[in-house]
């Protein structure tokens, strides 16, 4: 049944900045919402909605699932097919969801990696899970070595063929790899439109390994997923461990990873984010943003405060030379510590 009491705000679309993915006539926004924590069956179906329709409030129209995100595996596409049910279908055209296929979900040997079996079993488990008809992209959601790359890109393009997804995306895949796949997919003429990855101020990798700029040469969109490393690029760990955060749980994010040089560090960053007057996260986002071959990047959130403090990262203040310099000394700092 709809909520007779959701309407989406009118100004939706006022404050959000959308930006060309890659060479296509996709537009996303800034920033995108991911389901992968807080969205599973433990958190209350109120507070979700309550941060899905904030988010669509505010322009944010791309929500980023995959098969077993939770926890427990696949009760976020649960959930979010909930809130299809509930409140979002009449706004199913000025969405753009995605999912993905690639890591673990189910037992046996077809329920992992990248086999045409295991892409097309799940992608129909999804769209029954999410109360859709297609999703807008469809990922695999790594580079399986095993698997003939021509397997996975093939299962892709009928995919799309299908009319199950609009837009097929790859995430995690080492640069060589990501440019055959591109190569594969855009031979049969179903390029690719979005590369995943973490990139953030502590981890370069996309970058330092080229997947930048091979997706910006190849018209292929940059997302970045954890752009707040998990929550660490916050101000959640500055004074110890709340008992409700990630950390908390030690499961993606280990309590090992705080040790006194990077909460230095984090500290360092947080004096920097005061003096500029934004929240560590807020500039953590724009130090992204900043970076035209970066369409988008993925937050995760707990609450809506979180994702209204995260809006504010839009305020789009510059960064001085001497502010990058500090901010990659600490970035260093962390790095070198083992993160
Ligand atoms: N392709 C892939 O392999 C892959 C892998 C990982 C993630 N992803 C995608 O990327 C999305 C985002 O990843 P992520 O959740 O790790 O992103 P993130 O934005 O780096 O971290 C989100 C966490 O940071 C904390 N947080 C967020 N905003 C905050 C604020 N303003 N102040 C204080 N704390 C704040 C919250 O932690 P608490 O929960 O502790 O409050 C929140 O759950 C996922 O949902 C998923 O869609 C993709």
């Amino acid at each position: 049944m709809t909520d007779p009491v959701y309407a989406a705000s009118e100004s939706r679309y006022e404050q959000m900045p959308y930006r060309r993915c890659g060479r296509s006539g996709v537009l996303l926004p800034a920033l995108s919402l991911g389901l992968w924590h807080n969205f599973g069956s433990f958190k209350p179906f109120q507070e979700i909605k309550a941060m899905a329709h904030y988010a669509f409030d505010h322009g944010i129209c791309h929500f980023d699932l995959a098969n077993n995100y939770g926890p427990a595996y696949g009760t976020a596409e649960e959930t979010f097919g909930h809130l299809m049910a509930d409140s979002l279908k009449p706004y199913r055209d000025e969405l753009f969801i995605s999912t993905k296929a690639g890591w673990d979900m189910w037992p046996g040997p077809y329920g992992n990696w990248g086999s045409r079996k295991y892409l097309m079993a799940s992608l129909d488990q999804s769209l029954k899970r999410m109360n859709l008809d297609y999703v807008d992209v469809f990922y695999s959601h790594r580079y399986d070595p095993a698997t003939p790359l021509e397997e996975t890109m093939q299962a892709l393009v009928d995919i799309v063929r299908q009319g199950k997804a609009l837009y097929a995306g790859i995430s995690r895949y080492p640069t060589p790899k990501a440019a055959e796949a591109f190569r594969y997919l855009a031979e049969r003429d179903v390029p690719c439109l979005l590369y995943q990855d973490r990139y953030n101020i502590i981890d370069r990798a996309p970058a330092e390994a080229g997947q930048l700029d091979l997706g910006w040469q190849n018209g292929t969109g940059f997302i970045s997923f954890s752009p707040l490393q998990q929550g660490l690029l916050t101000n959640r760990y500055l004074n110890g461990i709340p008992a409700d955060s990630r950390m908390a749980r030690n499961t993606s994010l280990k309590q090992s990873v705080l040790t006194e040089t990077v909460l230095e560090s984090l500290r360092g960053l947080d004096a920097i984010a005061q003096r500029r007057g934004q929240s560590l996260a807020g500039m953590a986002l724009f130090w992204l943003l900043r970076d035209e071959r970066v369409t988008s990047v993925i937050i995760g959130a707990s609450s809506v405060a979180q994702i209204e403090d995260n809006l504010k990262a839009l305020d789009f203040l510059s960064f001085s030379e001497e502010e990058l310099q500090e901010i990659e000394q600490f970035s260093v700092r962390i790095r070198e510590s083992g993160i």
